[in-house]
């Protein structure tokens, strides 16, 4: 079953808002879900903590040692696996990256931000050569804010467009509902549309990058 994870060193670039947006999305439409947290700040964990309602299997583990053993598990067991992973570079990052269908690179549009994503991107070509098989990965803009971007936005996102790297073309855009699933510990589903602003837009929008995660799976692109 795909396994799909997310990477990049820099802090706070929307990786687990991202694991939780597509978990979250697939676990509606009814498919069986798993999302392994290995970063010890627990965020995916924290959560789905208090969420009995929620159908999507959470799994923590921080050993290295242990992760093959559990993405195996896991992949047996859901139709979807999710592994959200810690902000910074561990012993982690070689297998999970070895058994992922896609890496995830989440990036706003910031000059730091394109300057973390190239390391991240050298990382993973690092790892290819280390396990001597391609690793698919691709970026995917978050945090955007919808139909109006900033001419350094434009420019940046020209930039890593010249570079041919491959992007999804779905954004993660800012939604208060993204942050709100992780305020109310809940689905997007589950969040009051008259306490959430934009909260149809916020499924739209997931919705969308879940499809479009699902066609690259697949197609296999
Ligand atoms: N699309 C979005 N809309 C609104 N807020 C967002 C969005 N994406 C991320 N955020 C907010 O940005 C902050 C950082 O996001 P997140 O925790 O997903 O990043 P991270 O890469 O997992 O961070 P870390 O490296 O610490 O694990 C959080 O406060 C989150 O709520
Ligand atoms: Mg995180």
């Amino acid at each position: 079953m795909p396994i799909i994870t997310v990477f990049n060193s820099k802090g706070g670039s929307a990786k687990s808002t991202t694991i939780a947006v597509l978990a979250d999305a697939f676990a509606r439409q009814g498919a069986s879900v798993s999302v392994i947290d290995t970063d010890r700040q627990r965020s995916i964990a924290n959560w789905l903590a208090d969420n009995p309602a929620s159908s999507i299997r959470l799994v923590e583990e921080v050993a290295s040692t242990r992760i093959h053993q559990v993405i195996r598990n896991e992949a047996a067991k859901s139709a979807w696996v999710f592994i959200d992973t810690a902000g910074f570079s561990t012993d982690m990052r070689t297998p999970v990256m070895s058994r992922a269908d896609l890496v995830i690179v989440p990036m706003q549009a910031s000059p730091e931000d394109a300057r973390m994503a190239s390391e991240a991107f050298a990382l993973i070509r690092s790892d290819e050569e280390t396990l001597n098989k391609p690793i698919p990965a691709r970026i995917l803009w978050a945090r955007t804010v919808p139909n109006f971007p900033t001419r350094v936005e434009k420019q940046i996102q020209e930039q890593i467009a010249e570079g041919a790297v491959p992007t999804f073309s779905t954004h993660l855009h800012e939604r208060s509902a993204f942050k709100a699933i992780f305020l109310e510990g809940q689905g997007l589903a589950q969040l009051d549309a008259d306490r959430v602003t934009g909260l149809q837009k916020a499924l739209d929008n997931a919705d969308s990058l879940a499809a479009e995660l699902a066609g690259y799976i697949l197609s296999g692109a």
